[in-house]
């Protein structure tokens, strides 16, 4: 793959299809060694293209066993065979193009197209793994009506479901029967699916608020049939809160949601018949932890939302993707706020973004939420296009108000519905309720990077006014050298000497006590006019209004004064986030900063002591910045030094609070039932967290305490947290308790993987070692992503001294796994690859190790996905 440059699709090339497709009508005689595809393409031609234009029909891996026109056999010299498929020449206007082919699902290991997963057969035509399966003009503004016939072995694969309704079923002869499935709604193939297999199902129902009675359906492994109840209800209040937070009804008579083990990603929204991993459906309170419970909620919500936000209103291309991805995850985002998390689903996010997407935004793989280019496409399922995608549409909301927003989207849904469109589209639509000008607005999309604000005051107290000095500027990012200023809604309010929200005009605006700044020149300046009385802190930026790097150079009391006092919860809890942050960064400089610690321990302590601060928000309090970010606040780091300093800061700060933690930590025996509120969850989590913390103090106590958690808990929140506690501890607990829990897990995949991922991730002595068992482990399987994440994304993320160990044998390691993962599963590989990729921001010599293992990879046969991370992480 060395110097094979990888061809570039570009946005500037799109071109309106040339055909239309009138009907597509499918049969499957499946089978897993070879299935054979009947396909009936009812073509038009467009309007405005030329007679007898070409017609695309894209395919890969497929054995074409026939190939008609009308009817008869296609002539040779109409037909052109290529890398991405056949193209045919000299149709007439319509036509009916029947193709027969034949593919070989167990032999499927990128699991794109039909595939097996266990006993099952299943797809996954997102993004491109339509063409697969058989040819077909396989891009998402071709819609098309789907009739589709399955016939299969009934033992064997007695479940036959497609997209829509079933219209007929039936035996047939020698065993076998079959099933007909028509979808009424129009779909581009990315949402195709069906699933064969012997699986159980587990059924409710839905009224929707105009009576439509959806029968709801979830098909799982026979012996999964006890732990559907949660994902069961989570659809339901999705479904619900969809009505009453969008004004969306769903649309047709069934829907349904199919676990299988072995999944690339984590779940798929396809017309009616999503599919999931396994990971995202199955939850007992023995075998899921509240984290658990809370991401299924919001993955089953994520996909169902889909089927307005990407279903009913798709993409015209997948360079606007994230008109689908980056809208959704707002919109599930806000169901998990409004009926699960309340205030802390904002500072879990935020901790995501800055963990994840800042990063992507700061490395050699940054790119826009709008793309535009790309060598292959199942690399842009990002953090940038999802969580930055979902900030911008934060963003609008905060600009134009939420009724106008709302407004904005029943116009968006009602307008586009049924079509193929642009995010460009929907910022219009957005512009035109509002009456706004969002022009400069659009730049969120198509410029890569985080933008850096500073800001500064000064209070003018005889005249009551305090003036405000904005910069923002984006650093350069691949491909984009300069960089213009960005509409930048900042959320900002003021907090006095006794705590209590100032009031103020902000230029000849209304008395308020929070505005929205909208920066959007390179410099500018706002006055707020009319105080009383100096505030003793600015709130800046509160709710994380958005997506952007601030540094107001706020001094180590202001940021105490807003810890005490914000009544912003995100900005209360990043006031902590800096001061912990910058802790860290002094004693990098290996000159710990007393003052601060100290404000630190004072304030800590304040927190510990204060009944009136939530237990959730309190173990956010506690947290230090994820080692991932503060990686980021250096240009070249030693991640086992930042690990250690993390540490020592966590040491420093809390060795004198061991009582108060103790007293907060709460009660296991109390905390630990099936309760899923907010308060429940809140609860374990502070447990959790505080028992964590505890055990790395050496605090007296806090080994046997984890001890009799691991041991007496019933749910697998409180066992898993137990665990973690004590995976670096050097005593023999940690291989007691983790011998313990394979045991007794080890024919549980879903809970065996977070074995994997504790053995895995352990900075203890013998990692590489313990890296190789588990490879050998007779539980490891190549062909489960699920199993191999477990293993190596741990590795990488959390076992510091190893993955980066100074000679580098973690990184070759780590080369040579997915080398071996990409001749399976190319698109699995290119996203475990990515923490290879950050080898600029290292020290000299992990850098020059991490570099060179880089390279020797991209000197192997790699696939067009892994090549393209590869290749970007090597470019100048
Ligand atoms: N449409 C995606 C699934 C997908 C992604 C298919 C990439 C093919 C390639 C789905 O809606 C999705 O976004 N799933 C997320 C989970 C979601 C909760 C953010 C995933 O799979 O990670
Ligand atoms: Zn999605």
């Amino acid at each position: 793959m060395k110097d094979a440059a990888p061809s570039m699709v570009l946005l500037s090339e799109y071109r309106a299809p040339d055909w239309h497709v009138d009907h597509l009508d499918l049969c499957f005689e499946l089978d897993p060694v070879a299935t054979r595809v009947e396909s009936r393409i009812r073509v038009r031609r467009a309007v405005g293209t030329e007679p007898g234009v070409a017609l695309r029909l894209h395919g890969q891996a497929l054995e074409l066993l026939r190939l008609e026109v009308d009817g008869s056999p296609a002539e040779a010299d109409a037909v052109t065979a290529d890398d991405e498929g056949l193209l045919l020449t000299g149709l007439p206007d319509t036509a009916e193009i029947t193709v027969e082919t034949r593919i070989r699902p167990d032999a499927n290991t990128a699991l794109e197209g039909l595939y097996v997963s266990g006993g099952s057969l299943c797809t996954q035509c997102e993004a491109e793994g339509f063409r697969r399966i058989t040819y077909f003009p396989d891009r998402p503004d071709i819609l098309t009506r789907y009739r589709v016939r399955l016939e299969a072995d009934a033992a064997r694969y007695p479940v036959l479901l497609a997209n829509g309704n079933r219209v007929e079923a039936g035996a047939l002869p020698g065993g076998r029967h079959y099933a007909v499935w028509e979808d009424p709604f129009p779909k581009p193939s990315y949402l195709f699916a069906l699933v064969a297999g012997d699986l159980t199902c587990v059924s409710d129902r839905f009224t929707t608020r105009s009576g439509r009675e959806v029968a709801l359906e979830v098909y799982v492994e026979h012996h999964n049939r006890e732990r559907c109840d949660h994902a069961l209800a989570s659809l339901k209040r999705a479904m619900r809160y969809d009505e009453d937070a969008f004004g969306r009804e769903y649309d047709l008579d069934v829907y349904m949601i199919v676990a299988v083990d072995a999944f690339n990603m984590g779940a798929m929204e396809n017309k009616g018949l999503n599919l999931f991993n396994a990971k995202y459906v199955l939850a007992s309170p023995d075998t899921a932890t509240d984290d658990d419970y809370v991401q299924i909620e919001s993955v089953i919500a994520h996909e169902y939302f889909h089927n307005w936000s990407g279903n009913r209103v798709t993409c015209r291309d997948w360079f606007q993707l994230s008109l689908k991805e980056g809208l959704t995850v707002f919109r599930d985002q806000e169901f998990t706020t409004d009926c699960t998390l309340f205030g802390a689903k904002r500072i879990d996010d935020v901790q995501r973004l800055r963990a994840f997407q800042f990063p992507e935004d700061a490395g050699p793989l940054a790119h826009p939420v709008r793309p535009d280019r790309y060598a292959e496409i199942n690399n842009f399922y990002t953090m940038t296009v999802y969580e930055k995608g979902a900030e911008l549409i934060r963003m609008l909301r905060t600009l134009i108000g939420r009724e106008t927003f709302r407004r904005g989207l029943d116009t968006y849904f009602e307008r586009f519905d049924g079509q193929a469109v642009t995010t460009d589209d929907f910022v219009a639509v957005m512009a035109e309720v509002s009456g706004r000008d969002l022009g400069l607005f659009r730049r969120w999309y198509t410029q890569a990077g985080t933008p850096r604000v500073t800001a500064c005051s000064t209070f003018d107290a005889s005249a009551g006014r305090l003036r405000l000095q904005l910069e923002q500027r984006t650093p350069p990012t691949p491909g984009q050298d300069t960089k213009e200023p960005l509409h930048i809604p900042l959320k900002i309010s003021l907090v006095g000497a006794d705590g209590d929200r100032l009031e103020a005009r902000l230029g000849d605006g209304p008395e308020a006590q929070e505005w929205v700044l909208e920066l959007t020149d390179a410099e500018q300046v706002f006055e707020l006019q009319g105080l009383a009385e100096a505030p003793a802190a600015i709130s800046w930026l509160r709710g994380f209004s958005a997506p952007v790097l601030l540094d107001a150079g706020q001094d180590t009391a202001e940021l105490a004064h807003l810890v005490a006092h914000d009544d912003d919860a995100f900005t209360r809890w990043d006031a902590a986030q800096s001061l912990l942050r910058r802790a860290v960064i002094a004693r990098v400089g290996e000159a710990p900063d007393g003052t601060l610690e100290a404000t630190l321990i004072r304030a800590m302590a304040a927190l510990l002591e204060d009944s009136r601060v939530e237990p959730v928000l309190l173990a956010s309090l506690l947290e230090l910045p994820a080692h991932r970010e503060l990686m980021e606040s250096f240009e070249h780091a030693d991640p086992v030094v930042i690990f250690e300093v993390r540490e020592a800061v966590k040491k420093a700060l809390f060795a004198s609070l061991e009582p108060a933690l103790s007293r907060r930590q709460g009660d296991p025996g109390a905390l630990d039932n099936d309760a899923f509120t907010a308060e429940a969850m809140g609860g374990r989590r502070l447990l959790n967290r505080i028992l964590a913390l505890r055990v790395t103090l050496g605090a007296r106590g806090a080994l046997e305490d984890a001890e009799t958690q691991y041991r007496e808990a019933r749910s697998q929140t409180l066992r898993m947290g137990a665990l973690a506690a004590v995976n670096e501890s050097p005593d023999a607990l940690r291989a007691e308790l983790l011998a313990d829990f394979e045991g007794r897990y080890r024919d549980d995949p879903l809970v065996l993987d977070k074995w994997f991922a504790l053995e895995a991730g352990s900075q203890v002595p013998g990692g590489f070692e313990r890296l190789e068992r588990l490879l050998e482990h007779p539980g490891f399987r190549w062909s489960n992503p699920n199993r191999v994440r477990a293993v190596l994304g741990p590795f990488m993320a959390a076992n510091h001294r190893h993955f980066h160990h100074p000679d580098g044998e973690g990184y070759r390691r780590i080369a040579a796994l997915i080398e071996h993962l990409d001749g399976l599963n190319p698109q699995t590989a290119a996203r475990l690859v990515q923490p290879l990729t950050r080898w600029r921001r290292l020290d000299p010599g992990r850098s020059t190790e991490m570099h060179a293992a880089l390279e020797q990879l991209a000197g192997k046969r790699l696939s067009r996905d892994l090549a393209d991370v590869v290749q970007r992480a090597l470019a100048p």
